[in-house]
């Protein structure tokens, strides 16, 4: 539906099930992007959460990312959308190591940043980065994202502590970037 020079943001479908449980169940992938306790996803539990993922769901707004091609890569979304202080989080996970590092996940954060500024007015789009995880920094770099701080030790991984690191991006620098328009 929302097209960048690389992928597509799309509605999820039952289709994507095997793909979408394949991901999350990858824990090499999912530990850079989930802050909480990973468990393993039954494909219930993956057909159930699809399922809700409705143009109906309120304060959170997830996309698959295909490819041109029509080739499932990952996901992405605002996680918390905030309407009174016109802000939302933004999370992403291209699933597939093997589609890393192809352009396709910067292009889908500058598809969502159209998303959340040109049709959603968000003031500001933030983001939490599990320390050391310098691919996602640098793609979100690459997208405009400016660093604005770290939660110290704030997530407990692999027994050890590591702080959040926290980036942002106004609607007003991300006008300014024409680059960043699609
Ligand atoms: C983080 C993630 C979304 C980035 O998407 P991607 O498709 O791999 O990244 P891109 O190919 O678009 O590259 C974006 C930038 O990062 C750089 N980059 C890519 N892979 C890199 C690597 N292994 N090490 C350092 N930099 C890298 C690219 O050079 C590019 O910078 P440039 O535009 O200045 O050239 C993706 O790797 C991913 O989903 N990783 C696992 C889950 C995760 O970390 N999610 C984010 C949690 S905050």
């Amino acid at each position: 539906m929302y097209t960048g020079k690389k992928v597509r943001l799309r509605a999820y479908n039952q289709n994507d099930l095997q793909d979408v449980l394949r991901q999350v169940n990858d824990y090499a992938s999912i530990r850079h992007s989930a802050v909480g306790l990973i468990l393993p996803s039954t494909p219930d539990d993956q057909s159930r959460w699809i399922a809700n993922q409705t143009s109906m769901t309120q304060g959170a707004y997830q996309f698959a990312i295909e490819t041109l091609g029509g080739q499932y890569v990952g996901g992405c979304g605002f996680n918390r959308v905030d309407w009174k202080n016109r802000s939302a989080q933004l999370g992403i996970l291209i699933g597939d190591a093997a589609m890393r590092g192809r352009g396709f996940g910067s292009d889908a954060v500058r598809v969502m940043c159209f998303i959340g500024f040109a049709e959603m007015n968000l003031n500001k789009i933030g983001l939490t980065v599990i320390d050391g995880n310098d691919t996602a920094v640098r793609c979100y770099e690459a997208c405009g994202f400016l660093p604005e701080g770290r939660l110290r030790s704030e997530v407990w991984r692999e027994d050890d502590y590591h702080d959040l690191v926290c980036m942002g991006l106004l609607h007003e620098e991300w006008r300014k970037d024409p680059g960043m328009y699609h």
